[in-house]
């Protein structure tokens, strides 16, 4: 049975340290849901009040509708997966996985069945009677997220569980997790701070940035419309370039840029007169003239296959950043010219600077 949670203004003081403020939002069953942001803005604090291992200073933590205050970690539906995680290095992969059950009265035998089915699920069959140290570093990850989900926890927190391991191993383990969620239908709330790990995992993302949240979207609508500066720039690259805003209507606004006039799509509550900021993102930028043109000194060019990154500097000596796909590489300007690109104001959005 996997449940819901509710988080209802949560905050946690430390002493004079505010590690989170009035933080609001619910993860609906079987969802697989992230927290991203950036190192010390909250995301283990978070996770720590959800497990009942820190009780908050304001607010309330619900699961599957039932307020959790005063309730220890023992007597929650959830487990936990730790940012350091460690296995019991004298103990064989199988009695690590049953580890939660023996303290819940479950006989050996049983234990040893259950262990064995959940060897399957995380496609390690046979590797039971290994220890610990004869596993590779992906394996002995997912024989401890086996472990957790021994206690059939009705919601699993996983806290930057694949941050020990190697690119190649974590985006193999990326799709491993996300397919293993969906087998089980169990809760999953995820921290990470690699933007690109909760876009391609996750159901929704909530955005944090030093104690609060910013946003809570899908990854398309968080890259597509991101609701604040911050999000603008911590979700995906982006060009971002302040002005005035001189027009609103239609959902579009014009900003007046050192750069000339720019139109992007209007956060509802910009108005005229306003300090904004277009951000427009690497690929949407085109070599040559259009609707809105920036105009920059091209410094750089790194080849990537499908396309290539080209680097510039505005007059003001800010950076630009096009990727540009190899079949209009043509198209490109040479290294040291001033060259022009070009975006459709629907591929931009102006957000009214913090
Ligand atoms: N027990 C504690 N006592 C005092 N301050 C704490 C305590 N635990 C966390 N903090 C502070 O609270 C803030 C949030 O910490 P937290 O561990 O939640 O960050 P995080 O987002 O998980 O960061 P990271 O990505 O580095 O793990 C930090 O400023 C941290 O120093
Ligand atoms: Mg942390």
């Amino acid at each position: 049975m996997s449940h819901s949670v509710e988080l209802d203004g949560i905050g946690m003081r430390f002493g004079s340290t505010r590690a989170v403020s009035g933080v609001s939002f619910t993860v609906q069953a079987g969802e697989f849901f992230s927290i991203l942001g950036p190192s010390g803005c909250g995301k283990t604090t978070i996770l720590r009040m959800i497990a009942g291992f820190l009780e908050p200073t304001e607010g309330r933590v619900l699961i599957g509708d039932r307020d959790m205050r005063g309730l220890g970690p023992n007597q929650r539906p959830t487990a936990m997966i730790f940012q350091s995680l460690a296995l019991f290095p004298l103990m064989p992969v199988w009695e690590n996985i049953a580890f939660g059950l023996e303290a819940r009265g479950v006989g050996r035998a049983e234990r040893r069945k259950r262990a064995d089915d959940l060897l399957r699920l995380i496609a390690l069959e046979g590797y039971g009677d290994r220890m610990p140290g004869e596993l590779s570093g992906g394996q002995r990850q997912r024989v401890a997220i086996a472990r957790a989900l021994a206690v059939e926890p009705g919601v699993l927190l996983l806290d930057e569980p694949l941050s020990a391991l190697d690119l190649k191993l974590r985006q193999h383990m990326r799709a491993e997790l996300r397919a293993l969620q969906k087998r089980t239908g169990v809760t999953f709330i995820y921290i990470t701070h690699d933007q690109s790990e909760a876009l391609a995992m996750s159901d929704r993302v909530a955005v944090m940035s030093n104690g609060l949240l910013q946003q809570v979207a899908t990854p398309r609508q968080l890259y597509d419309n991101p609701a604040t500066p911050f999000v603008a720039r911590f979700v995906g690259e982006t060009n971002a370039i302040a002005g005035r805003v001189s027009a609103i209507g239609d959902g579009m606004a014009r900003v007046d840029t050192a750069l000339g006039p720019l139109h992007g799509r209007a956060d509802r509550s910009l108005a005229i007169g306003q300090a904004a900021t277009v951000y427009v993102r690497p690929e949407a930028l085109m070599p040559g003239v259009g609707a809105n043109t920036l105009r920059a000194r091209v410094s750089r060019m790194d080849f990537e296959g499908a396309f290539a990154l080209v680097h510039g500097q505005f007059p003001d000596g800010a950076a630009l950043t096009a990727a540009v796909p190899s079949t209009r590489l043509g198209d490109a300007p040479a290294l040291g010219t001033d060259a022009s690109f070009s975006f459709a104001p629907e591929h931009a959005v102006v957000l009214a600077d913090a």
